[in-house]
């Protein structure tokens, strides 16, 4: 008999996880007779079996021992880290009030707890797939006002006033209310918990019930390597050019794996998504170019599932020529209703979404930094597709500078629609998103 043993482990890292797989167990014998068996042969294949497979654990432990992450954080939050974490942070490159470090993947929460108790931030940082990706968020190419997509040059034209303002006209407050109560309502969103997963599949039903009978429109889920897929809604249009719009589906409270409501961060953004395919579908609208609506999973864990999209997109060779993200829209504490994030985004596709708030909303506008990549469109935009995050107030202003206005109860028990007392506002990113989808499809 021929014994042919096959044995390969994947290592996959994610997040400091290693998760590993045995992917091919293909024996002569098979596993049972492995283990029963006395004739020399197989004895020998035991053992060798055995001796692989301790020796592949011995090397994951090592493994994610010595794992390092690759973080970007603010600049002036060095020497506090430094401080904290001594030899297990390497600074590796600063530039524009960014820096890319190296860390110690132990030492991550370190940081997180640096960040929000000393300098009051969510999150505060990005994280990164290797050294060189974070090194290139200190460039001056992402920090310079007036990057223009290198993928593709859109006509940024505004040329749709016979069927956009009938489609604004349709925007409902009582539709968009539905969708924050039933999210909000599961104990959380986390990308790791059994509602994590159903609150998932409640998203792409939904999304699935509003496009019935439409055989142009496809609902899929997107599965990552994480408990918590992505929601995908493809419009098919006549090209192959692709405009996308997202938002993170995902909910967190911070220190703990409990009640998270989420319903301004981030079931608004997924409520200003479903809206406009409500509206998109209600009338019958036939997209010239391919129109995709994407609920990203695991965003509040290190944009996880958006990372794994575009990079999916991109190796796929898909045309994408716009992406839009919704996360957070329902809190209304800034002078501005629409406040266009002007860093980790596309310079030319930000003016061309405040011409869209002129043109055809009417409310004031203007932009704010985050300082850091806080949130899905980075994850596009990393990847140099034209991205860009218009959001409910400002969190740092248009230079940087902190200001006092925003929702400060995300990540608490205590992000729920009391704090927000309504959803008016969402109705202005829902009738951004309509005006910029049919502007962007239609030459
Ligand atoms: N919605 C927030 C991002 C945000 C918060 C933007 C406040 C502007 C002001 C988002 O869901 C979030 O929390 N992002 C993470 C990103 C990180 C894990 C890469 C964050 O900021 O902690
Ligand atoms: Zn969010």
């Amino acid at each position: 008999m021929s014994c042919l043993l096959f044995l390969s482990l994947k290592i996959q890292n994610h997040g400091g996880l290693a998760e590993y797989f045995i992917l091919k167990l293909k024996v002569g014998y098979n596993l049972k007779d492995l283990v029963m068996c006395d004739d020399r042969k197989c004895m020998k294949l035991r053992h060798l079996f055995l001796i692989t497979i301790i020796s592949q654990l011995f090397s994951l432990q090592l493994y994610s021992q010595s794992q390092t992450r690759f973080l970007t954080v603010g600049s002036d939050t060095i020497p506090s880290i430094k401080k904290k974490l001594g030899p297990d942070v390497v600074v590796r490159k600063d530039g524009n009030g960014v820096s890319a470090i190296e860390v110690k993947a132990t030492r991550v929460g370190d940081i997180q707890e640096i960040m929000h108790d000393e300098f009051k931030r969510c999150g505060g940082f990005g994280e990164h797939e290797d050294m060189d990706a974070a090194m290139f968020m200190t460039s001056d190419e992402i920090h310079i006002k007036g990057k223009n997509p290198p993928m593709f040059l859109v006509d940024y034209q505004i040329n749709q006033q016979a069927t956009i303002p009938d489609l604004l006209s349709k925007v409902s407050e009582e539709e968009i209310l539905k969708v924050v109560v039933q999210l909000s309502a599961y104990i959380n969103r986390y990308y790791l918990s059994p509602t994590g997963y159903e609150s998932t599949r409640w998203i792409m039903n939904k999304w699935r019930y509003l496009t019935r009978g439409r055989s142009d429109v496809n609902v899929k889920l997107f599965h990552h390597t994480f408990t918590q897929p992505s929601v995908i809604a493809t419009f098919e249009g006549e090209s192959d050019e692709v405009i996308i719009l997202g938002g993170h589906l995902d909910s967190i409270v911070s220190g703990s794996r409990g009640r998270a409501p989420g319903s301004d961060d981030n079931a608004s953004g997924i409520a200003t998504l479903t809206e406009i395919i409500r509206i998109l579908a209600e009338s019958e609208y036939k997209p010239d170019r391919t129109i995709v609506f994407i609920g990203y999973a695991a965003e509040e864990v290190g944009l996880r599932g958006s990372r794994d999209v575009a990079a999916t997109y991109q190796s796929m060779g898909k045309n994408v020529v716009g992406v839009l993200q919704f996360d957070m829209t329902m809190f209304n504490g800034s002078a501005t209703k629409i406040n266009i994030t002007n860093d980790n985004t596309s310079a030319a596709q930000n003016t061309f979404l405040g011409q869209l708030v002129d043109e055809y909303l009417g409310v004031t506008w203007g932009y704010h930094s985050c300082g850091y990549s806080c949130s899905d469109h980075a994850s596009w935009f990393e990847r140099g597709y034209a991205a860009s995050n218009p959001f409910e107030a400002r969190y740092l202003d248009a230079n940087g500078a902190p200001v006092n206005e925003l929702n400060t109860n995300i990540h608490t028990t205590r992000d729920t629609l009391q704090i927000t007392n309504g959803v008016e506002h969402v109705t202005h990113f829902v009738r951004l998103g309509l005006a910029y989808t049919i502007e962007m499809d239609k030459d």
